[in-house]
């Protein structure tokens, strides 16, 4: 049985949440074609839609806001944000950004060309759209147990660095303009990277002369994991091992909404001056001054504050044992879920709990709209809707590996009994899953369908 420790806080302030009745639920959810990003949240009883930016701040955070130091240019919140960057993560120069993907934006912008390579494990849907809006190709090199949803790899995020080396040697050098490391890996199951792979991807990138940057959204729960698993580390703090992390690399895009701990921000960060110079003159142009980057004074101290919180460890173990305690009571149930759970999140393997549905068919889309049906829960889609898109040559849809459902866990948001009733209202699904509709997508843009897609049952329930 894991460890599942009690929430290590008390609530000083609540928020109000209700659960609509049934004719409500199926009333809102026809009218935002189906797509969960456009319920309203007061419809929403449990949101697990994101992790993202819907954590709770603490009391240290919100008083942090009060010291806010809005000055355009060289605010005093500027530089208490640079010193927590610098100490954790340790490059010579960072710019604070509106959230993580302005700083792929940005990077993408200055780095990637037309027709080029970007590896990585696994981009996010952000990342891959960024690196596809330039013309070039995102490539997933996560290795193999990834996409076996039992297989219980300790660091199941690791990238595949025979495929890494095959990828290099076939497109050249050239052709890869920077190479990526996603830690956590969202897009395969919130899986860790250990410190011995990354220590592999920054050797095999350097070899080659290829600049390596990490997506750190979840740095620290990988951190966290390396602590847990990797041998030669449980002596030590997650904050070394941080620190040991981001040693191996050119440099780091930041979405503070995750281990931050903040509702919005985040940081590009890197060792090169000319791309650093280059950076700024983009950010200004598009997000604001070097000082403050598109944020407010008090966005950067509740951001500064967090990333040392983000990194306390009786947090990180309620944190990832509170994953973990969902993921095992589906697991009881029969619901088949990505073993063993991620940090931030769980993923339903929905291609298999609906196996009547082919990927054409949305399984992963279906089961979200049951689970907001039956319990006004709200979860997202990572497969067929988010991930598949049309071969270049002959136009037929290129599907995921896997369609899951994801379950992803606000930062000190939800007690266990939320999560108990998360399992009651998904066995309640289970007892009826091959009645669950498909569904077709009626309307969707070019890329990142998922935000804006609408959508129709393929059989009336
Ligand atoms: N990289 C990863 C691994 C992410 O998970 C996200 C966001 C981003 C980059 C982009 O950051 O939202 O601040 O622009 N993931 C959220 C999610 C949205 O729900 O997983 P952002």
């Amino acid at each position: 049985m894991s460890h599942h420790p009690p929430e290590p806080f008390r609530i000083k302030m609540v928020e109000q949440i209700h659960l609509i009745n049934n004719t409500g639920r199926k009333q809102a959810l026809e009218s935002a074609g189906f797509n969960l990003f456009k319920l309203r949240s007061e419809d929403i009883f449990i949101d697990l839609l994101t992790d993202s930016g819907t954590g709770a701040m603490s009391q240290d955070q919100w008083s942090a806001l009060m010291h806010g130091d809005e000055s355009y240019a060289g605010a005093r919140s500027y530089f208490r944000l640079d010193q927590a960057v610098t100490d954790i993560f340790g490059f010579r120069y960072f710019i604070p950004t509106h959230q993580g993907r302005a700083a792929e934006h940005i990077l993408s912008l200055l780095l990637v060309k037309q027709g080029q390579y970007v590896p990585s494990n696994m981009h996010f849907d952000t990342t891959d759209a960024n690196i596809r809006a330039r013309g070039a190709h995102p490539t997933n090199l996560v290795i193999d147990e990834a996409y076996d949803p039992s297989n219980r790899h300790p660091f199941k995020g690791n990238l595949d660095i025979e495929k890494l080396e095959q990828l290099i040697l076939e497109k050249g050098v050239d052709n890869i303009p920077l190479g990526m490391l996603t830690i956590t890996n969202n897009a395969g199951g919130g899986q860790p990277v250990s410190l011995e792979n990354i220590r592999k991807v920054s050797q095999t990138y350097h070899k080659y002369g290829i600049p390596f940057f990490i997506d750190a959204c979840r740095f620290a729960e990988n951190s966290y994991f390396i602590k847990l698993r990797e041998p030669g580390y449980s002596q030590k703090s997650t904050i070394e091992i941080a620190r040991e992390i981001f040693a191996l690399a050119d440099g780091a895009t930041m979405s503070a909404k995750k281990d931050a701990l903040v509702n919005i921000g985040g940081f590009l960060a890197m060792n090169d001056e000319n791309l650093y110079k280059q950076s700024c003159n983009e950010l200004i142009l598009r997000e604001g001054f070097p000082t403050y980057g598109g944020l407010a004074g008090r966005d950067l101290d509740a951001i500064a504050t967090g990333l040392r919180e983000g990194l306390n460890e009786d947090y990180l173990d309620y944190r990832l044992g509170q994953t973990a305690y969902l993921a095992e009571r589906l697991l009881e149930s029969g619901i088949p879920v990505i073993e063993p759970p991620g940090g931030h999140a769980v993923y339903i393997d929905a291609g298999q709990f609906l196996s009547h549905l082919p990927p054409s068919q949305f399984p992963g889309q279906a089961l979200s709209a049951e689970l907001y049906l039956e319990g006004g829960i709200r979860s997202v889609e990572i497969g067929s809707v988010m991930f598949a898109f049309p071969d270049p040559q002959t136009g037929e849809m290129i599907h995921p590996q896997m369609e899951l459902v994801r379950l992803a866990i606000p930062r000190r948001v939800y007690t266990q009994s939320h999560l108990d009733y998360v399992v009651t209202t998904l066995q309640k699904i289970a007892k009826r899953k091959d009645s669950v509709p498909g569904y077709r997508i009626t309307y969707a843009p070019e890329l990142l369908r998922h935000f804006t897609a609408n959508f129709e049952p393929l059989v009336s329930n």
